[in-house]
């Protein structure tokens, strides 16, 4: 993904299955999470796409108030295909030759008391947008204004600017959206975890799924699907709430770390403590002590089990002021390392 983000690679496309499963997670936790609620879908295609399709479906079921979904254009698509306007485009009276390479389309479906029956795909009306569809336009700026939640998984390249995008809104939005690990510690998004503003999703099993994608797997070959390609370190992002984090992470004592832990590093070893910082080194997130007062460095991606009841998060190297930038322990420079401490 880090290499989709400096090639400008952005069409990903997400199975229905993983939206379900992480929407799931914030329905159960609340019934009344998406009722009365206008969502956003925006950096989608409805044609293609299974985030449409999965809300139009739960459209009664959750609630929902009003649904807009915007896709962007072709042409502004960094895209070598060759490329045919969908049948359903085509065949429909809005159809517009001039327009379906270089205007962003719009998608609506509105609750309607005087509809008999199901509320299915064919209810969607939709039209061609003034600009491209891109999400930074007035345009699509004023969608974002009007809904009360932003659901999507954005162009890769660009996530930086979509958390901005959403963060700089003038009334507060709810999101939920697919990103990358890699994004933990940019120096926008970082003090946005640490200060529980915002927080990981359920997530994908193993922080890991495969997309529709036309681009070139390199799964390994039992991890390769036709037609997709595996992407590691990927999760949700969201300021909405879920039961996950709420679990506390089930940790060992520092005795029985030191007797039991399953990493060489640490059994029978202990915890070494860093050259150039007042911390402890945990070397890996299961292995943290459960009975520690102290300041820990432990691995970035131990956010994926960071419960805020159980600990706080005192930050990144360079939000310490680490001498070096980084841990040391015994003059050997170690990875980037997030700091934490139990919860009083
Ligand atoms: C990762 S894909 C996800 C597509 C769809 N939301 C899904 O998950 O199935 C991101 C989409 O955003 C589109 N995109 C890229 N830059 C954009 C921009 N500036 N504004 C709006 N959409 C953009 C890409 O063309 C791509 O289709």
């Amino acid at each position: 993904m880090a290499r989709a983000k400096n090639e400008r690679k952005d069409e990903f496309y997400t199975q229905y299955i993983d939206i379900q499963n992480e929407m799931n997670a914030y329905f159960e936790y609340d019934p009344d999470v998406f009722r009365d609620k206008t969502i956003l879908l925006p950096c989608d295609d409805p044609e293609w796409s299974n985030f449409t399709k999965f809300f139009v479906q739960n459209f009664e079921f959750y609630g929902l108030r009003k649904l807009i979904s915007t896709s962007y254009a072709i042409e502004s698509k960094n895209l070598d295909l060759d490329w045919q306007p969908t049948l359903f485009e085509q065949e429909n009276p809005n159809f517009d030759i001039d327009k379906t390479r270089v205007k962003g389309k719009i998608f609506t479906l509105e609750r309607d008391p005087n509809k008999k029956g199901k509320i299915d795909i064919n209810d969607l009306e939709w039209r061609y947008l003034e600009g491209d569809g891109d999400f930074q336009s007035e345009e699509v700026k004023r969608l974002r204004d009007e809904a009360d939640m932003i659901i999507t998984n954005p162009p890769f390249s660009l996530f930086r600017n979509f958390i901005k995008w959403i963060i700089e809104a003038e009334s507060k939005k709810e999101f939920i959206i697919i990103g990358h690990q890699h994004a933990f510690t940019y120096k926008d998004v970082f003090p946005l975890l640490k200060g529980n503003e915002i927080w990981l999703g359920k997530g994908f099993e193993g922080n890991c799924t495969h997309f529709y994608s036309q681009y070139e797997d390199r799964a390994i070959a039992g991890d390769h699907i036709e037609g997709m390609i595996r992407v590691s370190g990927v999760c949700w992002f969201t300021n909405v709430d879920h039961g996950r984090r709420h679990q506390p992470q089930q940790l060992m004592t520092m005795a029985d770390n030191i007797r039991f832990s399953k990493h060489k590093e640490v059994r029978g070893v202990g915890y070494q403590r860093y050259d150039n910082y007042d911390a402890i080194e945990v070397p890996f997130s299961d292995a943290i002590p459960s009975d520690y007062d102290g300041v820990m460095g432990v691995p970035v991606t131990w956010l994926y089990n960071y419960c805020p009841d159980q600990f706080e998060i005192l930050g990144t190297e360079k939000e310490l002021n680490i001498p070096k930038g980084r841990g040391y322990v015994n003059g050997k420079r170690l990875y980037s390392r997030i700091f934490i401490r139990k919860k009083k």
